[in-house]
């Protein structure tokens, strides 16, 4: 029998749930009861990946499971849409397309959200009308659960494993697990431990020529782990921008820092971008030195290197200059580097909270009886609400975890594998590129991004900051380095003509003042855009003020921004509020005689089901409708690509 289990992420879970599942089914021994499972070959790849012609030629033996998850509003990730587009062909018979096909769908979303495992219902009701046979029912990981998408998952695993693989293995294999060790897919073999560096490995001193070194020994470890850091994932390069200046737009007394920050574009050969488009930023630890230091520190007392003499585990004698060859089992192409910039640039483990499989693993090479014991509850289902609050909820670190549970020995390579990997961060770009064209104008010279601080207090009131947008708006000064690249935009499609409505509190300002700017550089004032900009008040928070009354000066009325400032009265004004409120005559206008597009970015908390609800009583009350036609309205609105949302 053939597992293939198929995964849809935009930010990593459902690769992470695909891998615990392709582990799982692959623990298998020669054990009767288990025979089903033993004879599995298992593999886990994303979506794209896999060729949707294959699937109406699925044998009746094999299995193929799905996890995705939901992003936008209902949307799915980039990786499933080649695949969602073959499973809607017209020419695929209902009921007979997929005779053979044996399925299981796992969704993960955010029952927050409206169209909460949009993705994930749509994939199981239609694998079922073409045919296939779901295995067991549709699971959903929700992340309002106390525990996460594992307090949906354990359940939904359970019920699986049992429906396929039978009681015993799920009994044998997954909770009985405790005292074994899958293989470790990543190698690691020491080169120098000690003394300088020889001269194989001076490349990679040069801190960019040594991220682009990690992410090359990154691949090398395993390609389907750092697409994420890929040099060439979606077709965009990895570059260096400098950065020309990075000033805070709030007061202090502000709640929220927000910070306007300026990159040189100059010498990249990124030569044209579109308003509505994200630069993708790789966070970065390097140029901070209490980090290095950190990062030696965790080298030094919580991981171990194998000895090639003798094949035993050891300390390792000299962080700083310890030389690594990695590959994974998969690719057998090592790379040489420094192992504390693989920490540094390929981990994170001074921020993210790693999940379940870590704790399981430490569990396996703890020393002292009670972190063992604790860290084996932590790893079974029973422990995950207690493993969720210790560490997703509190956001506890890789080193925060090794400074409290300090007889874990952890091996290098199994570190690489189990600490969560450096993310890149998307923020939309807040310039517009024909404003910064060069002289010949064949070339983008500046791009600018609009940064909030991330800042909050867990249950246990520990102050915590999201990496990110901390380290670009605090540390980052003129000349430093940015690691980045552009992505086209997936949400707010712009276009140089048509009367737009840009509903954009806080920072779902940025993509609009890129969307402005750049109608005001090609001084296209014939069309109308009616912009809302929230915030808490017009001394605080008030972003890029002058910018929006220069616009309306400029295009003489044709611009026109409304400001809602939601604390300078007693009662909360929201822009919702405004588009309800003084300006709904003016945004049915737009929206029935100008045919404007309407464009949402900002918050995804409640602000875009918020900010719906008053584009639809404004339909209602000026257009003369009842709710549900205006409901209708607004969903023929989105169909015909005239309502975007673009939320985070
Ligand atoms: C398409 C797109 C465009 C974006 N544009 C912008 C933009 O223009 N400007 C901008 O500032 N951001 C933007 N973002 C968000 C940005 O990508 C980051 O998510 C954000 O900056 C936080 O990253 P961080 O590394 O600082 O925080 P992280 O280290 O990633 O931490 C964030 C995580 O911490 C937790 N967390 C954060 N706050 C709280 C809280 N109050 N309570 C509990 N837990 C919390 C949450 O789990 C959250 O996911 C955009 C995102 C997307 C997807
Ligand atoms: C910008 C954004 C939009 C989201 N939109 C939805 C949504 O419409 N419906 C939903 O159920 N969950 C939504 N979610 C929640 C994600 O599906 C959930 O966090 C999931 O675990 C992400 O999985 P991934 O890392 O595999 O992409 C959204 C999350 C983000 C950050």
């Amino acid at each position: 029998m053939e597992v293939k289990i198929l995964y849809a992420t935009e930010t990593g879970n459902a690769r992470d749930v695909a891998e615990r599942l392709g582990r799982e089914c692959s623990r298998n021994t020669n054990n009767d009861a288990t025979a089903a499972a033993a004879a599995a070959i298992v593999s886990v790849l994303s979506v794209d990946a896999y060729d949707p012609r294959l699937l109406p030629r699925e044998e009746e033996k094999n299995l193929l499971f799905f996890v995705c998850s939901t992003m936008g509003q209902g949307d799915p990730p980039k990786s499933f849409e080649k695949f969602w587009k073959f499973l809607l062909k017209k020419n695929l018979p209902l009921g007979t397309s997929l005779p053979n096909l044996r399925f299981a769908v796992f969704g993960l979303g955010d029952s927050s959200y409206e169209k909460y495992n949009f993705v994930a219902k749509k994939l199981h009701r239609r694998l079922e009308q073409l045919g296939g046979k779901s295995v067991v029912e549709l699971g959903l990981g929700d992340d309002q659960h106390f525990s996460g998408y594992d307090g949906g998952l354990d359940a939904w695993l359970e019920k699986l494993y049992v429906k396929v693989f039978g009681s015993e293995f799920y009994r044998e294999k997954i909770v009985g697990f405790k005292n074994k060790l899958d293989a470790c897919p990543i190698e690691v073999s020491v080169v120098r431990d000690g003394g300088g560096m020889d001269d194989g490995v001076n490349n990679i001193n040069a801190p960019v020529e040594t991220r682009r070194g990690v992410m090359r020994a990154a691949r090398s470890m395993a390609t389907e782990e750092v697409s994420s850091c890929d040099d060439t994932n979606n077709g965009s390069y990895w570059r260096t921008l400098k950065v020309i200046k990075n000033e805070c737009c709030t007061s202090e007394s502000a709640v929220r820092q927000v910070h306007h920050i300026e990159l040189d574009n100059r010498c990249t050969d990124v030569h044209d971008f579109c308003p509505g488009d994200v630069l993708e930023i790789l966070p970065c630890s390097s140029n901070d030195d209490a980090v290095g230091r950190e990062v030696l520190d965790l080298l030094s007392n919580s991981i171990v290197v194998k000895d090639d003499s003798d094949n035993e585990y050891r300390a390792i004698a000299d962080a700083e200059n310890l030389v690594v060859s990695v590959s994974s089992h998969q690719s057998n192409n090592p790379y040489v580097c420094l192992a504390k910039n693989l920490v540094a640039y390929f981990l994170d483990c001074f921020s993210a909270s790693p999940r379940s499989y870590f704790f399981e693993v430490c569990a396996y090479f703890a020393n002292d009886p009670l972190e063992k014991e604790k860290l084996q509850h932590f790893a079974s289902p029973e422990g995950r609400a207690d493993c969720y609050q210790y560490c997703q909820r509190e956001r506890r670190s890789v080193k925060e975890f090794f400074d409290e549970f300090t007889s874990v020995k952890l091996p290098l390579e199994w570190l690489l594998h189990v600490a969560p990997k450096l993310k890149p961060r998307q923020f939309s770009i807040s310039s517009s590129p024909s404003q910064h064209r060069n002289n010949d104008k064949t070339h983008v010279d500046l791009i600018s991004v609009t940064v909030a601080v991330a800042k909050w207090t867990t249950p246990l009131k520990r102050l915590r900051s999201g990496l990110c947008s901390t380290w670009m708006a605090e540390k980052l000064k003129a000349g430093d380095d940015v690691y980045a690249r552009v992505v086209k935009s997936g949400g707010l499609p712009y276009s140089d003509t048509g009367a737009m409505i840009l509903i954009g509190p806080g920072t779902g300002a940025a993509p609009f003042r890129s969307f402005i700017l750049e109608r005001c550089s090609r001084r296209n004032f014939d069309d109308k855009i009616l912009m809302f900009f929230g915030c808490r008040r017009k001394a605080e928070d008030n972003l890029y003020e002058t910018d929006w009354e220069h616009v309306e000066k400029w295009s003489e009325g044709n611009i026109k921004v409304v400001t809602a400032f939601s604390r300078e009265q007693e009662k909360k004004v929201y822009v919702q509020d405004k588009i309800r409120g003084d300006h709904a005559k003016e945004v049915w206008d737009l929206i029935s005689r100008h045919e404007a597009k309407i464009f949402v970015a900002g918050s995804s908390e409640d602000m875009p089901a918020r900010v719906r609800e008053a584009i639809r009583d404004v339909c209602a009350k000026e257009g003369g409708m009842d709710k549900e036609s205006a409901t209708r309205y607004i969903a023929e609105l989105e169909v015909k690509k005239r309502y975007f949302v673009e939320a985070w």
